[in-house]
């Protein structure tokens, strides 16, 4: 039987980019011979408004179900009236909370076509190939006591920064594993120097080492993290860290190499039954309604995720780069969507024409 894939379109730009990744693998079906079992169905303000909820039963079953998930995006103006409970988000959370998805992956990866877009020196994000593994489900913002409560006369704010010693080995273990089909580097980043939190999670991530001795393992305070990131990004390969931080440094790494539209991501689960880990694949990007319904989106960062489905969950690495390596020759041969180009950039190409300029360059692959 064939690897199952579900795909969750969602709402504004997602179907528009999903349609071009349905045709990517379409293409590896009747090219490349690695066929998907693919089914369809809603989430956020889509499933809303069929179901009255963001995420219906039947599709969270299909998730838990599937090989991999393959989301695009949610939400939009339309719903920023609903209850908080069935707001479009809530879709996605629950998604990321029942499949149990800790492990946040977002690579920095620069298109050297592209270089030239960053706000950084050319030379300095010029072939940079990193990837940022960001613990989700745990750490400041979910652990307890939290809230705002009377001390005195005064209110105070409170968040917990929790972590347990399973909480920080399965993270850790998720980015050592990556590491081993990478550049074997991993440098973990914590605060151990005033954080309780941070030093169990140095002593943690030691410890997992130890069972990855091929893996050159470092340790880096993480607001001296932030400033080699912006410095000399290329000096890393894997990076791990907690939920707080890897918040931010994701974010900090992902715009070193330029547009939103081009930034794919990954949050992976535990190992299933088949020995595949429970899998969603997604765009960074959100819905971006101001440019919904114009074919103007930028496809590439959801034909990226669908990428990492292949490296990640389907053992397809050299497919994955054959899809990469079109991309790069499209950028090359100077296709451009309006968000990858100047105020005096000339005429963009559309959502669909990005799309079939990847497919023509995989055909001359
Ligand atoms: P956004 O990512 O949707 O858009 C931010 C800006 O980037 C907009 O100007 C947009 O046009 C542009 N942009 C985003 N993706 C693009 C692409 N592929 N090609 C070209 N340009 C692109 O973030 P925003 O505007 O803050 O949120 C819009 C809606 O999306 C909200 O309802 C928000 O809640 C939701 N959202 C959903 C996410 C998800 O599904 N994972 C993540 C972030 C926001
Ligand atoms: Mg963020």
């Amino acid at each position: 039987t064939n690897p199952s894939l579900l795909i969750l379109p969602g709402d504004g730009i997602g179907p528009e980019v999903m349609a071009e990744v349905r045709k990517i693998i379409d293409w590896f079906g009747a090219k490349r011979g690695i066929v998907f079992d693919v089914s369809e169905d809603l989430v956020g303000g889509a499933a809303y408004d069929l179901h009255g909820t963001p995420l219906h039963d039947d599709t969270m079953a299909k998730a838990q179900a599937a090989d991999a998930v393959l989301l695009g995006a949610v939400g939009g103006p339309k719903y920023d009236v609903l209850d908080f409970s069935v707001k479009p988000e809530r879709g996605l959370l629950r998604l990321r909370k029942e499949m149990d998805l800790f492990s946040n992956l977002r690579p920095a990866q620069c298109f050297d076509a592209l270089a030239d877009f960053s706000s950084l020196k050319k030379d300095v994000v010029a072939g940079l190939d990193i990837m940022i593994v960001r613990e989700l489900t745990s750490g400041v913002y979910f652990g307890e006591p939290r809230g705002i409560f009377k001390e005195g006369n005064e209110r105070v704010g409170i968040n917990t920064q929790r972590y347990t010693e399973s909480e920080i080995a399965r993270v850790a273990r998720s980015a050592f594993e990556l590491a081993m089909r990478r550049d074997k580097k991993l440098c973990s980043m914590e605060k151990a120097n005033v954080m309780e939190s941070g030093i169990l999670w140095r002593e943690v991530v030691t410890e997992v080492g130890k069972d990855y001795p091929e893996v050159e393992l470092s340790h880096m305070y993480a607001d001296a993290g932030a400033m080699q990131l912006t410095r000399w990004p290329k000096q890393f390969d894997v990076i791990v860290t907690d939920n707080l931080f890897g918040d931010l440094l994701s974010d900090l790494a992902a715009m070193l190499t330029g547009s939103l539209g081009m930034l794919p991501s990954a949050s992976l689960g535990a190992p299933m039954a088949n020995g595949r880990p429970k899998a969603l694949y997604e765009p960074v990007h959100g819905s971006a309604p101001d440019i919904a319904g114009q074919g103007k989106a930028n496809p590439i960062a959801c034909i990226l995720s669908f990428a990492m489905a292949l490296r990640y969950s389907f053992d397809q690495g050299e497919e994955a780069a054959r899809l990469e390596a079109a991309i790069e020759k499209v950028l090359a041969d100077g296709a451009r969507t309006a968000d990858l180009m100047g105020p005096d950039g000339g005429t963009p190409v559309s959502t669909s024409g990005m799309g079939d300029a990847i497919l023509a360059a995989l055909d001359a692959s």
